[in-house]
């Protein structure tokens, strides 16, 4: 329906139908598909030799771009490690039991965020002039691309698997090493790095207990 025969239909109405239509098609992930992304899914340390193509990164970043982040500040920036030559320039800065899960996965994505995110905030959030929030507010800054940094993180990992790749998530490296050599004069950040690729569960061993609900969980 026409709000104004001006300005043409709602957009709003738009959005929501796109929505009701989804769920229309699909109200729930099944069993097979939750255990896919989580229950079943584990973090893989040895790889096939079988290469993941760009077409794959850009399906994988064309998903994990639509992942919430607050005000759609969108800070995370990832750097797809793929050559030779990038995986030696990682190789220093791993902990010695990392370099083999490193340097055998056909992708190591170096999972950053960008400390002038907010300077996109014209484009990602343009009904209002948010950069004020941010200017000159160095731990506001750092605090807002860590937390939504991570989340597309987690968002990517979740992708990935859901796209029917493993992944092996490493925080056992040496981030200051790699911001001032790889990501060195950028005002990128490294936060974790994600091995991507098709797994050799070979090298797996049992999933580990996880906390209870009664230990962790409380209802208000
Ligand atoms: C942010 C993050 C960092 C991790 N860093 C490492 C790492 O440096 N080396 C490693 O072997 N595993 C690493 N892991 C894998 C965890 O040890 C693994 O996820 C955990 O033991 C649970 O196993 P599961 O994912 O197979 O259920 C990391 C996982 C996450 C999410």
């Amino acid at each position: 329906m026409n709000v104004s025969a001006d300005i043409g239909p709602d957009p709003r109405h738009a959005a929501q139908a796109e929505i009701r239509a989804v769920r229309a098609t699909i109200s729930a992930l099944d069993q097979a598909g939750v255990e896919l992304l989580f229950t079943k899914a584990r973090s893989h340390y040895a790889w096939e030799y079988r290469p993941v193509g760009e077409d794959m990164l850009r399906r994988l970043y064309d998903i994990v771009k639509q992942g919430a982040t607050s005000m759609n500040c969108s800070p995370a920036r990832f750097v797809f490690v793929t050559s030779a030559e990038g995986k030696e320039q990682l190789r220093p800065a791993l902990k010695p039991a990392n370099v083999p899960k490193v340097l055998g996965a056909p992708v190591t994505v170096i999972v950053a965020h960008d400390l002038l995110f907010w300077d996109r905030l014209d484009t990602l959030f343009p009904h209002e002039d948010r950069k004020p929030l941010f200017r000159g507010k160095d731990a506001h800054i750092a605090e807002t691309a860590m937390r939504n940094g991570t989340l597309q993180g987690a968002y990517m990992m979740l992708a990935a698997r859901a796209l029917g790749l493993d992944c092996g998530p490493i925080s056992g490296f040496d981030n200051a090493m790699v911001d001032r050599t790889i990501l060195a004069g950028t005002s990128l950040r490294s936060n974790f790095l994600l091995n991507l690729g098709y797994a050799d569960e070979s090298a797996l061993f049992p999933k580990l207990p996880r906390l209870p609900f009664e230990e962790v969980c409380s209802i208000l």
